[in-house]
């Protein structure tokens, strides 16, 4: 049994043994059931993945969310992105490093019969805008496929081991991300007008409005009437020296493999940004016994939620504001990382670096939305919306919001039944979207007698309570 597997969780359940035998670059190794080739690999202690032909950098992975390519391996003869491609029994898995031929094993690639399956509605993308969509496109009875990547539906959702606050109505308050994902799902697949394909990717949009997808290593041709893409957000990252190193990743990897995989890809962590994904992300690393040396945001003030941040604090974690990271240093993976402070410019002040010991240097510097096939999609004059992160950037229950009135919208255009979208719906799409207002912080008055101090230094924003997500 490894060590690098996390083999009890306060929130997940217990996780199976690891029997499917797998190989990588010739030494036997075992995955669980289910595991991707990227967290099989970081189970077994494996985190450098090949070499760049160009200049022989070591390379690793960074958003473990099929966003980037830089965990691409050859597995079983074909270049594969090993974050996206679950281990099979006997699997041959090696390093890319420019290898130029790699079909033999795979035998022939050319397409063959390419199916093209008709759809009312096509939906990209199985995260909470997605699966909001497609509950009520279910109900209204119209004809949708909707597309997902990964294995399990949920986007996201799946890796917020955290329960939601704000209104139980509007954002499920009180229930697990995860908990939520598993609700949506359950609604979507009841209605049978819904065809759900997962582990599918859209790969393109073409100018005669049909959309590509690989299903099942089929490639199969779809023809909507309408397009709707919620294929949620990639991380952005930086620039700065080793940033390429195996070690440096995406917040959003970081949570996949401790809350979705159950695997412990660092001992000490560095995190860069002090938005909520970064905040969030380091509290889950403490919540799995990794321990976070310290985390540094550009700003002046954390942008996320004082909550968040204070919780951190408490826990010992120290925060550098007005500070950005330098260099991720080490030779074939990350050793330690170094920040400096920034100056009114915004220019590293000289003499200010600090070096941190840590193997992970985690990026949560801010999303950007995964919109090409949107941008395809209309420039072909395919009919065409956008929801949740792939139409503006926010949080989850956003997304649902967003989610439900396209979904509606959608229904009314192909000459469903469904009346206009509720006013309410708007409203609440739009505060849930609004960013936390500024931080007051409260005087407590020397006469206290009389006065109520408030809790929270949120101030509410009108009609509905702010949305976000808390930790337990
Ligand atoms: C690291 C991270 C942590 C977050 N933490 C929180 C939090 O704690 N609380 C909160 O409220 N919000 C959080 N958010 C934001 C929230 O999760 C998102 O706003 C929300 O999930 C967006 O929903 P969505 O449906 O638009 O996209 P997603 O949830 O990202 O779902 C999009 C789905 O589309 C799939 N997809 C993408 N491209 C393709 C393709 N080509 N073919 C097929 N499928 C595709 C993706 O794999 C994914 O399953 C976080 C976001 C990130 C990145
Ligand atoms: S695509 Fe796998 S790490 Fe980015």
């Amino acid at each position: 049994m490894s060590d690098y597997r996390i083999q009890e969780h306060p929130i997940l359940p217990a996780p199976s043994e690891a029997v499917v035998p797998f190989t990588w670059k010739g030494t036997a190794y075992r995955a669980r059931k289910g595991d991707t080739i990227t967290s099989a690999l970081f189970a077994n202690g494996v985190r450098i993945f090949g070499h760049h032909h160009k200049d022989g950098a070591p390379q690793g992975i960074f958003c473990a969310n099929g966003q980037c390519a830089q965990c691409s391996v050859v597995a079983n003869g074909l270049s594969v992105k090993s974050c996206m491609v679950r281990v099979t029994e006997g699997m041959t898995v090696e390093p890319l490093d420019g290898k130029a031929k790699l079909v033999d094993a795979a035998g022939d690639l050319r397409f063959h019969d390419v199916e093209t399956v008709e759809t009312e509605c096509l939906v990209l993308g199985g995260g909470p805008a997605g699966l909001a969509a497609a509950i009520e496109l279910g109900k209204a009875g119209v004809n949708v496929v909707l597309v997902d990547d990964k294995a399990a539906l949920g986007g996201k959702l799946v890796l917020q081991t955290h329960k939601f606050f704000g209104s139980i109505e509007a954002c499920h308050a009180g229930t697990r991300g995860l908990d939520i994902g598993k609700m949506l799902e359950a609604e979507v697949r009841s209605h049978p007008n819904v065809r759900v394909w997962t582990e599918t990717t859209a790969v393109a949009v073409f100018s005669d409005r049909k959309v590509g997808v690989l299903r099942d290593g089929h490639y199969v041709l779809v023809r909507p009437q309408v397009l709707l893409v919620a294929t949620g957000a990639r991380e952005k990252s930086l620039v700065f020296k080793g940033n390429t190193l195996p070690g440096v990743y995406g917040a959003g990897a970081f949570q996949t493999l401790v809350n979705r995989d159950l695997v412990r890809p660092s001992e000490r962590l560095f995190v860069v940004g002090g938005g909520n994904v970064g905040l969030i992300g380091s509290y889950h690393a403490l919540q799995a016994g990794i321990q976070v040396v310290g985390l540094c945001e550009a700003l002046d003030e954390c942008g996320g939620y004082k909550v968040h941040k204070d919780k951190l604090v408490r826990m010992g974690v120290p925060i550098y504001t007005r500070h950005t990271v330098v260099s991720a240093n080490g030779t074939e993976e990350v050793e330690s990382v170094t920040i400096a402070q920034l100056d009114p410019a915004w220019k590293v002040i000289p003499g200010t670096e600090k070096t941190f010991k840590c193997d992970t240097l985690l990026v949560a510097v801010g999303l950007d939305p995964v919109d090409e096939f949107l941008k395809k999609a209309k420039e072909f004059g395919l009919p065409v919306v956008a929801a949740g992160d792939a139409e503006e950037i926010a949080e989850a229950s956003a997304a649902i919001f967003t989610g439900k009135i396209r979904g509606t919208e959608i229904a009314r255009r192909l000459g469903r039944d469904v009346g206009e979208v509720p006013a309410e719906w708007l409203r609440t799409a739009e505060v849930l979207k609004a960013r936390p207002g500024a931080v007051i912080t409260e005087e407590i008055p020397a006469d206290e007698t009389g006065v109520l101090i408030p809790s929270t230094s949120v101030p509410p924003l009108p009609g509905v309570t702010p949305a976000t997500t808390c930790v337990p």
